[in-house]
């Protein structure tokens, strides 16, 4: 008989409306064998090592998950999403005890999971492995999916991004620049500024919380307009951007983080820019992407190898943790991608 093991887990307590607070979710303890049942096929049973914190987390939070791509989460359930993991036990055909996967999973130590559809093997492990929750994961490929997919660059091409010192904008500025763009970012600290200048060679970068008009903070930074605008925030920051935006530009709409918490989202007034500037705005979800993952591994790993790339986490430790850094996305707490480590081995 397989042995039971107690189980912590991060449980949404209520389904949330506004900002989320760490009330909404409790730390519960429940048990686990740490084998997969008998006649369970196709199956594995994971040890969560690295979740990550992703803001799309908050859709999934609302009781009409709807408003999200993706279903609600159950309250009493463990929160799910993209984490590294390790395989305890297989009877999956594609993976052994041993093996390191990410994808999703479950906001608890250990996680039985059938059919495991949503986990791709890491072969490569000679970089971090925290770094299969974002550089290396779903918010790398969402970088790369929407800059060189969604913003069509051409060199010497203007670049703005919006919340630019995140998981994902530290990653499209470097790309951008590597690519031969001049780039500007702009983020929420003086801290954060520094990081884009210092650490990740954005050109320029201001804190946008200190611009009392955002229209005369583009002009300063985009004297001639901006060609492409890396959308992250919506609101406010994207009626800005509008006017200051090029004669066919384009604006990969990634994310509207401003926007989620919510109860009616705010109003965008200057749409008329699309129509007198020729844009091009486009959504985009990273899961339509995952054909490009093996190319961008080889794009990203030589650059990462090379020094070319850096990327910076935002390490929390235990599971315990997890509620704060999760809310932490949403008051820019965060300085580079959030991550929890739920054990290191
Ligand atoms: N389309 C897709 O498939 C896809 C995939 C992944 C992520 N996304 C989207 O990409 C965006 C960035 O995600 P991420 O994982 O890289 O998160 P992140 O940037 O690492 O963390 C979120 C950051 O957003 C900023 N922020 C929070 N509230 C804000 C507000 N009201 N106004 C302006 N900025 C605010 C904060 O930075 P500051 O300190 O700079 O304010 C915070 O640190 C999000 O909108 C997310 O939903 C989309």
């Amino acid at each position: 008989m397989a042995e039971e093991v107690s189980n912590k887990q991060v449980v949404l307590k209520n389904y949330v409306s506004g900002y989320p607070k760490e009330s909404d979710m409790q730390i519960v303890t429940s048990s686990i064998k740490l084998h997969i049942p008998p006649d369970t096929q196709n199956a594995v049973l994971v040890k969560n090592l690295y979740l990550s914190c992703d803001p799309y987390m908050r859709g999934r939070m609302a009781e009409n998950g709807a408003a999200s791509y993706l279903s609600s989460f159950q309250p009493g359930e463990p929160l799910s999403g993209y984490g590294a993991v390790k395989i305890l036990d297989s009877t999956h055909p594609n993976y052994k005890k041993g093996d390191l996967a990410w994808g999703f999973t479950g906001w608890e130590e250990y996680t039985l999971q059938v059919s495991p559809q949503l986990l791709i093997r890491i072969e490569q492990t000679d970089l971090p492995l925290s770094y299969y929750t974002g550089i290396l994961g779903m918010t790398g490929l969402t970088a790369y999916a929407g800059f060189y997919e969604v913003c069509s660059p051409k060199k010497g091409e203007y670049v703005y991004v919006s919340a630019a010192s995140g998981a994902v904008g530290q990653l499209v500025g470097q790309l951008a620049k590597l690519f031969g763009c001049y780039v500007v970012g702009s983020a929420g600290s003086k801290e954060k500024v520094d990081l884009l200048k210092n650490k990740f060679g954005f050109d320029e970068a201001f804190n946008y919380k200190e611009e009392p008009d955002l229209d005369a903070a583009l002009k300063r930074y985009f004297p001639e307009g901006v060609d492409i605008y890396f959308e992250n925030v919506g609101g406010k920051m994207l009626d800005a951007v509008l006017p200051n935006m090029r004669i066919r530009g384009r604006i990969a709409v990634c994310g509207m983080i401003s926007q989620y918490n919510l109860d009616k989202p705010e109003g965008v007034h200057n749409l008329p820019n699309i129509i007198w500037k020729r844009l091009r705005l486009e959504g985009f979800i990273v899961s339509d992407s995952y054909h490009l993952y093996p190319k961008y591994l080889e794009t990203v790993i030589p650059y990462i190898k090379q020094g070319k790339i850096v990327y910076v986490e935002d390490v929390a430790e235990g599971l315990e943790s997890g509620p704060a850094s999760l809310i932490g996305l949403f008051t820019g707490r965060n300085i580079g991608k959030q991550l929890v480590v739920v054990s290191r081995e």
